[in-house]
């Protein structure tokens, strides 16, 4: 029976929700692009994003998607022919290993443990033996969207200074940032790589990078520049137009604007805790749920699963019906396996606007329809969440 009308919700891993704040901002008339109002905005835009990763570093930002904002970072700062150590845990960083290689550089990829986070003492080992330095930036994800993990970034920076390894370090948050804690310049990252549309309540569209100051002593150096991309033509101080390295994403910075709002009010602290909150709850229920044969988690380590997203292995059960079931019966999307996991799980994002109907319905639907699938089920994972949202409401 399809029992869809009403409201779809979305919990995929991202694009996320957007609040209808950030809507309503983005309805607006074409503003003079050149000087006034708008220009106001996407300064202040620029000023606030540096607080946003806790850096004093410079903020870029840029009309694109995630993988604009992974070139960005590259070609501002690697010549053709250097080398880079890229610490795989999932899909992501291969993906912009893939760029790397593509835009000149020579790549070497250090997988993490299967199911499991990015190993530190690996990276510290690996390191300690490229004795004559040929290493010049390390790629990390601190959220894999595809496996859920998350990567310990402070643990294999510290990695990377006790090995004497002088390498730029380059983080993507682009899953983690408005999620998960994340502090650049105390962790001591060179490049932070994000983009709108998850914990930033924004569209798809816009991708920024955050540079610290040895990221812009690169800079100079770098010969895969390209004109788009350029730092010091996003600099310069010639005109705003040049910033976005032409017509501005004029949408998107009244609703960036609208969603850094909305991030101060909560508070970047509060917004870290209710996703715990919220990733504690789907955790239970998938604690739940599992039985021989059905779900489990992919991340192993509890400590490394991440607050924003979670993958689902599915045992027996069909996961791609699964999904199907949910969006086209009940209006759920859930984000379907990626890569080699395709077929085999499911993920459920927990990240940016989101609170407990928001969840729990999502998590009831996801136990309607494993019901529904006569899937092997363990004990209500819906209760379980609400047990865990209903402590935090106590709190
Ligand atoms: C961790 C991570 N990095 C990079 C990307 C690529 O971003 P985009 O699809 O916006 O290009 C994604 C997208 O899901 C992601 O989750």
């Amino acid at each position: 029976m399809n029992l869809n009308r009403g409201r779809m919700l979305t919990s995929m891993p991202g694009p996320s929700v957007i609040p209808d704040r950030v809507l309503s901002a983005m309805h607006t008339s074409m503003p003079n692009i050149y000087e006034g109002a708008l220009l106001e905005t996407s300064m202040s835009i620029l000023d606030e994003l540096p607080s946003i990763v806790r850096t004093s570093g410079h903020a870029f930002m840029a009309i694109s998607n995630g993988h604009g904002a992974w070139e960005m970072a590259l070609t501002n700062t690697l010549s053709r022919g250097d080398t880079v150590l890229v610490l795989e845990s999932g899909r992501f960083a291969v993906g912009w290993c893939e760029q790397a290689k593509v835009l000149g550089a020579q790549v070497e990829v250090l997988n993490a443990p299967e199911r499991g986070p990015i190993d530190p003492d690996a990276v510290e080992e690996r390191l300690r033996a490229d004795k004559n330095h040929t290493i010049n930036a390390i790629l990390a994800v601190q959220v894999d969207t595809a496996s859920g993990v998350w990567n310990d970034i402070a643990a294999i920076s510290r990695a990377i200074k006790a090995a004497g390894h002088p390498a730029l370090f380059m983080a993507d948050c682009i899953a983690s940032i408005g999620c998960v804690e994340y502090l650049m310049d105390e962790w001591d990252v060179d490049v932070t790589v994000g983009g709108s549309q998850k914990g930033l309540m924004v569209p798809p569209g816009l991708g920024m990078v955050w540079a610290n100051d040895r990221a812009m002593a690169a800079h100079k150096r770098a010969d895969m520049r390209t004109p788009y991309w350029d730092w010091t033509a996003r600099m310069s101080k010639e005109g705003h137009y040049k910033r976005y390295c032409g017509t501005s994403p004029v949408q998107h910075i009244y609703a960036m604007r609208a969603a850094l709002d909305m991030i101060a009010e909560e508070g970047l602290e509060a917004i870290w805790q209710r996703h715990e909150v919220f990733a504690n709850a789907v955790r239970s229920a998938i604690e739940a749920w599992s039985a021989p044969g059905g779900l489990e988690f992919n991340i192993l380590d509890p400590a490394h699963r991440s607050n924003s997203t979670t993958t689902v292995l599915s045992g027996s059960i069909d996961a791609p019906r699964l999904c199907d079931i949910c969006e086209n019966q009940a209006g759920l999307i859930l984000g379907v396996g990626l890569g080699i996991l395709a077929d085999s799980s499911f993920r459920i994002g927990h990240m940016g606007h989101m609170n407990p109907p928001m969840l729990l319905g999502t998590l009831a639907t996801v136990e309607a329809a494993l019901q529904a699938m006569d899937a092997p089920m363990g004990a209500s994972g819906a209760a379980a969440a609400a047990s865990v949202i209903a402590d935090a409401l106590k709190a």
